[in-house]
C-alpha cells in the first residue's frame, strides 16, 4: 500500500469521507495505528505529557520530537505523518519556524508539521508552506498557551469567540494550511467552519461534523488516566490489561513457576552426560 498523500486526504472531505486520526510516538504505537488504517498519525507535544511524564506541553523540545518523529515514521507504511512544532520552536518569527520545521521534515522525516494558533503564526504558516513544508493548524483550545487560556477548558462560546475561530480557520487556509485541528470547540462552531473552509477539519472535542477525528493513543487504549476529558473515548483498558499481566508474571517469578519447561532450552543427551559426569 502507498503512502497517502496531501491531496488525497482532501479529496475524502470532497468524497464525504471522514477522516481517521490518532497520535503515535513510537515504532509500536505507529506499526499498530497504520495496520489499524488510521489515515493520519499525529506525533504530538502531548507526547510530553502521556509518554515523557511532563506536567504540560511547554517543557518538549524539538530534538524530543525529532527522536519520537523518526520511531513513528520507521513504523508507518500508509498512513500520512504530522509532526507537532514544540513550544517556542516557530512562535518567535517565520525564519525560526522554517529552521526548526525543516528539521522534523527534512531529518525526522514527517509529511507536514502542526503550529498552534491563529492570527500571531500565519507568517510562520506562509513561510513554512513557501519553503515546501505542508501545515496543519490547530485552534480553539491550544495546550501549549493553557495558561494565558487559564485552563483547559472549551473556546468559542460566546459570539465573539466562535467568529474570532471562523476568521482565524479562514486566515490559516488562506495562509497555505493543508488541514486544520479544532480542539475543545463548541459543535456548532465546528460545523460551519467545516463548511466553509475547502481544506478538512479534524475534530477532537469539536463534535461529529467535522471532517476529521483525533484521539491520543494512550487516552482511547486506556494506558493514561492522569485525568480524562469529556471528549476522550476510552476502547479499551489496556492499561489495566497491562497491570495485571505484569502482576502475574511477578507472582509467577516469585512462586518459580515461570519459566517453564516449553520456555527453557536444554542440552543434547550425550552432552548433558558429558556435562554432569
Ligand atoms: O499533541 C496532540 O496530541 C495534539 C492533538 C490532541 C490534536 O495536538
Ligand atoms: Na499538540
Amino acid at each position: 500500500c502507498s503512502k497517502l498523500s496531501v491531496h488525497t486526504l482532501q479529496g475524502l472531505k470532497t468524497g464525504g469521507e471522514k477522516l481517521a486520526m490518532a497520535t503515535a510516538y513510537d515504532y509500536p504505537s505507529a506499526q499498530i495505528a497504520d495496520a489499524a488504517g488510521m489515515d493520519i498519525l499525529l506525533v504530538g507535544d502531548s507526547l510530553g505529557m502521556v509518554v515523557l511524564g511532563y506536567e504540560s506541553t511547554v517543557q518538549v523540545t524539538v530534538d524530543e520530537m525529532l527522536h519520537h518523529t523518526k520511531a513513528v515514521v520507521r513504523g508507518t507504511k500508509r498512513a500520512f505523518v504530522i509532526t507537532d512544532m514544540p513550544f517556542l520552536s516557530y512562535q518567535p518569527t517565520p525564519e525560526v519556524a522554517v529552521t526548526n520545521g525543516g528539521r522534523l521534515f527534512k531529518e525526522g522525516g514527517c509529511d507536514a508539521v502542526k503550529l498552534e494558533g491563529g492570527l500571531s503564526v500565519l507568517p510562520q504558516v506562509e513561510a513554512l508552506t513557501r519553503a515546501g513544508i505542508p501545515v496543519c493548524g490547530h485552534i480553539g483550545l491550544t495546550p501549549q498557551t493553557v495558561t494565558q487560556l487559564s485552563g483547559y477548558k472549551v473556546q468559542g462560546r460566546d459570539v465573539q469567540g466562535a467568529v474570532a475561530l471562523l476568521e482565524e480557520a479562514r486566515a490559516l487556509e488562506a495562509a497555505g494550511a493543508v488541514f486544520v485541528v479544532l480542539e475543545c470547540v463548541p459543535q456548532e462552531v465546528a460545523a460551519r467552519i467545516s463548511r466553509e473552509l475547502t481544506i478538512p477539519t479534524i475534530g477532537i472535542g469539536a463534535g461529529v461534523d467535522c471532517d476529521g477525528q483525533v484521539l491520543v493513543y494512550h487516552d482511547m487504549l486506556g494506558f493514561f488516566d492522569r485525568f480524562q476529558p469529556k471528549f476522550v473515548k476510552e476502547y479499551v483498558d489496556l492499561g489495566e490489561q497491562a497491570r495485571k499481566a505484569l502482576q502475574e508474571y511477578r507472582e509467577e517469578v516469585k512462586s518459580g513457576t515461570f519459566p517453564k519447561a516449553e520456555h527453557s532450552y536444554t542440552l543434547d543427551e550425550n552432552v548433558r552426560t558429558a556435562f554432569e559426569g
